[in-house]
């Protein structure tokens, strides 16, 4: 773009956007009358985002059939009392929800800006419709498009809380490019219809997501959504996990870090504290992709280097768990076929420091899970100050648990050399 036709550009948005700076307004939204609200929606949020307060009405249904971007918002007061219901139109989803390049995720609704509270009153629901999108993802693997219900995109200093997400199509509650922001009771369903029949179907149904954001509260909160409960994923830093219940989870998950050749994945300075796990799969976990990449993001990947630095587990009450409450590996992958044998390409390049698990009991599934500590470190990678103590998950059956940990230096207990370097 030519300098001048850029300033042109300027003189014509400069006017209008002293226009909407109201310091005082109210927008309360419309109530739904069947067709697209998200033009209303749109329309508060220009009118209202800069210092006003804006009202989703309570017992009201605001159909939402075309993707929301809710940027430059700032000091803006939300009351989510109604219930935003995404559309099931897969194809406009596919084609059209906001686009980020990690994993290629596909958001439908945004909000970027400063000092934005999200307040549902305990009345509040962003309803997903996701078994539309749980039963097409069992048909095609990897699915693009899938939409993610709510995000803080690129937002800083703000709050959302006492509301409920149901029926994600993907990932529930995602937070990226953020910081200092307060996630406090929110609630977190996602029920497949067919899920006994298809137990694989909740896939990437994660509760919490954070990327690339720092100085994150994640708090009493319920989640029963069938894939992690939180995932810290690339770049979390300084973030605080306490009370969540987590229904039919894969428990609290640092990863996937490594996926991105030639990218380094920090997470570093988490707590995660009072966790309730219930029929969980894994407990507390750190997992990476194994030191070659396989195929390409975002289902294949590999070979990314990184560091998870001073991470403390501690208090997790478990019940009915399947695997290993205490879990690290490296060797994730989900391209499906052809990829090589952990052993032969370790993760070469991380470094895992400072990780502690504390106090963790309850008992696992009696079908499986006598597995208490699985620590399975590259050989080309560092494992240092990493330690558990009060790891009292009992087996159902009354079998002795087994603790594991390959290559992990200075271990302080009971650790057993498991002569290998396969994921367990
Ligand atoms: C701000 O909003 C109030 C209430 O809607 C209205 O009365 C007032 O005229 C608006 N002021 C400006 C400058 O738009
Ligand atoms: C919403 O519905 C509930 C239950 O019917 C009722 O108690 C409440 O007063 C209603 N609220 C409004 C604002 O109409
Ligand atoms: C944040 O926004 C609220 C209105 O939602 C306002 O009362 C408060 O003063 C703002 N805080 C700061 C630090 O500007
Ligand atoms: C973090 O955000 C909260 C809520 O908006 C605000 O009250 C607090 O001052 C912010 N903290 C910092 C360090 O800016
Ligand atoms: C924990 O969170 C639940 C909501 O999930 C809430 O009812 C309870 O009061 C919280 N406990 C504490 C100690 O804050
Ligand atoms: C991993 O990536 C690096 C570049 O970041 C490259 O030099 C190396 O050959 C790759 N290793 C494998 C096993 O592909
Ligand atoms: C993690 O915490 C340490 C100690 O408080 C601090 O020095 C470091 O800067 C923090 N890391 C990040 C990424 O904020
Ligand atoms: C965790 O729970 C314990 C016991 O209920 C409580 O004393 C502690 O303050 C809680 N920790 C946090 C960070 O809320
Ligand atoms: C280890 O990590 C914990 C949790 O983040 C932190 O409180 C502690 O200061 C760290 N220890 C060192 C030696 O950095
Ligand atoms: C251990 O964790 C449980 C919750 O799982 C909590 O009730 C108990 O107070 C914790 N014990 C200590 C010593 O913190
Ligand atoms: C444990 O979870 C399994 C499903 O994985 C369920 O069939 C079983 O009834 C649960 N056991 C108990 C005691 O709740
Ligand atoms: C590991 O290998 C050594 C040497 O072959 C053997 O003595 C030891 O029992 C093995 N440990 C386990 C846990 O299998």
């Amino acid at each position: 773009m030519k300098p001048w036709s850029s300033l042109a550009l300027l003189s014509i948005l400069v006017p209008s956007a002293l226009c909407i700076s109201n310091y005082s307004a109210t927008c309360t939204i419309p109530a739904g009358n069947g067709s697209d609200d998200a033009p209303a929606i749109r329309q508060a949020f220009h009118d209202c985002g800069n210092g006003g307060h804006i009202v989703f009405q309570q017992n009201t249904t605001y159909n939402v059939d075309t993707v929301l971007q809710l940027h430059n918002l700032s000091n803006v007061q939300i009351d989510l009392l109604g219930t935003i219901l995404f559309s099931t139109d897969v194809r406009y989803w596919i084609q059209h929800g906001s686009f980020y390049w990690f994993q290629n995720i596909s958001i439908a609704l945004e909000f970027s800006g400063d000092n934005i509270t999200i307040d549902g009153h305990d009345t509040g629901i962003i309803d997903g419709q996701g078994q539309v999108w749980y039963d097409l993802a069992l048909a095609i693997g990897g699915l693009y498009g899938r939409p993610i219900p709510f995000s803080l995109r690129n937002a800083k200093n703000s709050v959302a809380k006492n509301f409920h997400i149901k029926q994600s199509g993907k990932w529930n509650f995602v937070i990226i490019e953020s910081q200092n922001i307060t996630a406090d009771n929110i609630v977190l369903t996602s029920l497949s219809d067919d899920y006994q029949a298809n137990p694989g179907n909740l896939g990437n149904t994660d509760g919490f997501d954070t990327l690339y954001s720092d100085d994150i509260r994640i708090q009493n909160s319920y989640i029963d959504s069938g894939d992690d409960c939180v995932s810290l994923k690339p770049g979390s830093t300084n973030i605080q996990i306490t009370n969540l219940t987590c229904v039919n989870t894969a428990g609290i998950a640092v990863g996937s870090l490594g996926q991105y050749e030639g990218q380094f994945d920090l997470v570093e300075n988490v707590t995660a504290t009072n966790v309730t796990l219930i029929g969980s799969r894994n407990g507390a976990y750190v997992k990476t992709y194994m030191g070659k990449r396989t195929y390409y993001p975002p289902q294949g990947g590999g070979n990314g280097t990184g560091a998870v630095r001073n991470v403390a587990f501690s208090n997790f009450n478990i019940q009915n768990i399947t695997a290993a409450p205490v879990l690290l590996q490296q060797c994730s992958h989900w391209a499906g076929w052809d990829v090589p044998a952990c052993a032969d390409y370790p993760s070469t390049g991380f470094t895992f420091q400072n990780i502690t698990w504390t106090n963790f009991t309850g008992w696992s599934n009696e079908e499986v899970g006598t597995e208490e500590v699985s620590l399975a470190c590259s050989p080309k990678s560092t494992c240092v100050d990493l330690s558990f103590s009060g790891i009292d998950v009992k087996p159902y059956n009354g079998s002795a648990a087994t603790y594991t940990c390959t290559n992990v230096d200075g271990l302080s207990s009971g650790c057993q050399a498991a002569n290998v370097t396969t994921d367990s």
